[in-house]
């Protein structure tokens, strides 16, 4: 790090000879050369926290790559000493963290011959974006290859290849850079909600990507936002406001960079304050439903462990009249059966369902009915015992089942000619016709190992009201990233839990849609729901391939930063979204936006996870 306060120019000081500089001790990589040595230093002490003090060297160099601060860990170091002390000490270089999956804290521990070498110094916290560097807001490391979600994932460690920081390329290398400094975060702006700790991930004045207009940070292909901090604990033992959402405005804060709990977080001297809070009053869909096949309206939710006595039950039903507009049909996810989280091996979802259609009916006039395949208990993952699953709720009089047939847990829907009609011209026997679906609604290959401890896609046709032929569906919840590591983690590029799962999950989703568009190229086909991943992803990318679907977001040209449903470390993210067929995609009429009632609400009124999202087509033919 480059020298800018005046102080350091500290004349008197060469005579202390300190063995080894900060600097030196941080070294120009990840881990410090002299881990694990004892060391002799001197600084200038800029915060103290509850167990232990950082400092800053009195004789910096002129490298960006090396951090002129350091943490020196202590229970009883702090109390004798004042900010603006400049001291002296032995210690010994240590590397920390409290899991293998973190990178490592570089620390010294068991401080011993501390001397007061004179008081009453200026501390000036650096400025983020003009005493240091401005963070890079693309890549997170050199050891990523240009592609965070690279697959494989986890094919090195930092802490094992220890790669030289490039601060002005690579984001955790600019954090590293500054670890133990005392910096300050100008205009800062919360990016989401915060976790029940309060970290609180923002943005300061420096240079973004993938801002929204809401004032999150939405991540895009190779671009993960390494520009985004996390405010972690205040040092002053206060607490950060627990109500803040995306886009609220801060006071400037001003803290430490540490590696704390596996993130690079600054630890504010003091808890955060809020100056301007963001409305969290989402839009309602602009999409209104014409009730007939010219312009019908298709949601989907997902809506977090469902159960018929869910706090949030009520909740979701509001969201789903005022918000959503009550489509003709609604793609949902996570319907836990109807003894909720009860391990009893009860599947059925009557109650649940029935429990969200009553709650529907009671403040609109809207009816729904609903169709969906009990799983088999305790076989498609997700909490145990609640036996989640996706449904369809859809409007009777708009939209009904073309020839219902409904499959079981084990039936694996296929895709068939049209029972006794449509004889395509040098075709085989069907083909350029309207298919059919063997079990309506059926579920899709549910034996394939594929979908071990998952989620079954549900698939249905229907016929809208007013149309000469029907339209399919496909509902899906596939495997979720459980198991994988942080963006901040050690292992890079990151782990991206069950990846191979979904990349299976995708091909197998894919060939059944492909089926139907080999009969027919020109049907009508949706797909939906919660993919559990980024669409520039490798199982997304297999499904486009499988399935010759396209992204609806593509398809009706959302800008890239209004891309998501759902806000998660320091990201707006979907891993929600459409997929139509050819034919939907080419229509004028096609519309879809998402409803972002969920990401941009405070803590406390978050009613699931997942923001829900709203399209409509032209069905009729
Ligand atoms: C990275 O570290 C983890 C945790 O120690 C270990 O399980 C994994 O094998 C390591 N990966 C490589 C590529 O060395
Ligand atoms: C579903 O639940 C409703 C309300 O409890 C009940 O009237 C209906 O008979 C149930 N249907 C089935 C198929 O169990
Ligand atoms: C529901 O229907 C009743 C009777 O037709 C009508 O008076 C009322 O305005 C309707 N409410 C809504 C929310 O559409
Ligand atoms: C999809 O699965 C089939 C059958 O197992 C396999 O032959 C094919 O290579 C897979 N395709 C992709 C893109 O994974």
């Amino acid at each position: 790090m480059k020298a800018t306060p005046v102080f350091w120019a500290f004349a008197g000081l060469q005579s202390l000879a300190a063995a080894e500089t900060i600097a030196e001790i941080n070294g120009n990589r990840f881990l410090s050369p002299f881990a694990g040595k004892a060391v002799s230093i001197t600084g200038l002490l800029i915060a103290k926290g509850p167990k232990g003090i950082w400092i800053r060297s009195t004789t910096p160099d002129d490298d960006d790559a090396t951090s002129e601060a350091i943490y020196v860990l202590s229970n009883s170091i702090g109390s004798e000493l004042a900010i603006g002390d400049i001291i002296s000490l032995d210690g010994e270089v240590s590397e920390y963290r409290s899991s293998d999956s973190y990178i490592y804290l570089t620390e010294i521990t068991v401080p011993e011959n501390v001397q007061v070498v004179s008081s009453g110094n200026a501390v000036k916290p650096l400025v983020i974006g003009k005493d240091t560097l401005s963070p890079p807001t693309v890549q997170y490391t050199s050891l990523d290859e240009g592609d965070i979600y690279n697959v494989p994932n986890g094919v090195a460690n930092i802490s094992d290849k220890n790669p030289v920081l490039e601060p002005s390329k690579y984001g955790l290398d600019f954090w590293e850079s500054l670890s133990g400094e005392l910096v300050t975060v100008k205009a800062p702006r919360a990016i989401k909600t915060p976790n029940k700790y309060g970290d609180t991930w923002v943005v300061g004045d420096w240079a973004v990507t993938g801002e929204n207009k809401h004032g999150g940070i939405t991540m895009s292909d190779k671009d993960s936002n390494p520009e985004v901090i996390n405010i972690g604990s205040p040092l002053d033992g206060t607490k950060n406001p627990s109500d803040s959402k995306m886009g609220d405005q801060f006071e400037d804060i001003t803290g430490v960079v540490q590696q704390a709990f596996g993130f690079y977080s600054i630890l504010p001297l003091t808890a955060i304050k809020t100056t301007t809070a963001a409305s969290a009053a989402a839009p309602p869909t602009s999409l209104i439903s014409q009730g007939k096949c010219n312009a019908l309206t298709i949601g989907s939710y997902n809506v977090e462990n469902l159960a018929p006595t869910s706090a949030h039950l009520p909740n979701v039903a509001s969201q789903i009249v005022e918000y959503l507009k009550t489509p003709d049909l609604l793609f949902i996810q996570e319907v836990q059966d109807d003894s909720g989280p009860t391990d009893d091996g009860v599947v059925t979802a009557n109650a649940t369902l029935t429990a969200l259609v009553s709650a529907i009916q009671a403040i609109s006039n809207v009816t729904y009915a609903f169709t969906e395949v009990e799983p088999v208990s305790n076989a498609d993952g997700g909490q145990p015992g609640g036996n989640i699953r996706v449904a369809y709720l859809y409007r009777p009089g708009v939209v009904s089942l073309y020839k219902p047939n409904k499959g079981g847990a084990d039936d694996a829907t296929q895709v068939v000619a049209a029972q006794g009609k449509g004889k395509g011209k040098g075709k085989a026997k069907g083909y350029g016709v309207a298919p059919e679906l063997s079990f309506n609604p059926g579920r899709v290959d549910p034996a394939n190992p594929a979908w071990k401890d998952t989620r079954k896609p549900l698939a249905a046709a229907w016929k809208a009201k007013g149309a000469s032929r029907p339209f399919y569906t496909v509902n899906v919840h596939w495997s979720s990233k459980g198991g994988g590591t942080s963006l901040h983690g050690d292992q890079r590029p990151p782990i991206n839990g069950a990846v191979e799962a979904r990349t299976a999950q995708a091909n197998v989703t894919g060939s059944f849609i492909a089926k139907i568009l080999d009969f027919d190229p020109t049907a009508n086909v949706i797909a939906a729901g919660d993919f559990n991943e980024f669409a520039f992803v490798q199982p997304l990318k297999t499904f486009e391939a499988v399935s010759k679907m396209v992204e609806l977001d593509e398809a009706v040209e959302t800008p890239a930063e209004e891309r998501y449903t759902y806000a998660y470390d320091m990201n707006a993210q979907a891993l929600d979204h459409m997929f139509v067929s050819p034919a939907l995609a080419k229509s004028k009429t096609t519309q879809f936006e998402h409803i972002h009632v969920n990401s941009w609400a405070a803590f406390n009124d978050v009613v699931s996870d997942h923001d829900p999202s709203v399209a409509l087509f032209d069905l009729c033919g």
